[in-house]
């Protein structure tokens, strides 16, 4: 699975962001270490606090397929085209739970592809079990 094909699925899943409120469209696109592919998109509420992100919705549904072990994850977000968006404090503390701080972080555009491992973007991380 090239980086490309993951952020070009994120694309794919970002058209189906709700987002009436802010106008700002994620999608995530999440692979396993056993080869599957789960997407996301950002799902808003009128009750703001109840927005949820496109990198949780994506590895919610992973994690409850039973799936465990992760590669990588693809995230695209724009109002109309798409500019670089890395993931949010919260997002980035999620995956570090579920994923591991070796993660593959896949960010930009088809044409600016940009690769980081999750513990770059989330220094001196919190975590109890190790
Ligand atoms: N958003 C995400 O989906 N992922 C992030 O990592 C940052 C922000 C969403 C939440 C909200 O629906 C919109 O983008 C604007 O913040």
């Amino acid at each position: 699975m090239s980086e490309l094909k993951l952020l070009n699925e994120a694309i794919k899943a970002r058209d189906n962001a709700y987002a009436p409120y802010s106008g700002f469209k994620v999608g995530a696109a999440v692979l396993t270490r056993s080869g599957k592919i789960f997407c996301g998109c950002n799902v808003e509420n009128a009750a703001y606090s109840a927005c949820i992100c496109a990198e949780r919705v994506a590895i919610s549904k992973a994690i409850s397929e039973g799936e465990r072990g992760f590669e990588a994850i693809a995230i695209v977000g724009g109002k109309d085209g798409l500019i670089f968006c890395p993931p949010c404090g919260e997002c980035r503390q999620v995956l570090a739970e579920l994923c591991g701080l070796d993660l593959k972080v896949i960010l930009g555009t088809p044409d600016n592809v940009k690769i980081f491992r999750l513990g770059e973007l989330l220094p001196m991380a919190f975590g109890e079990l190790k």
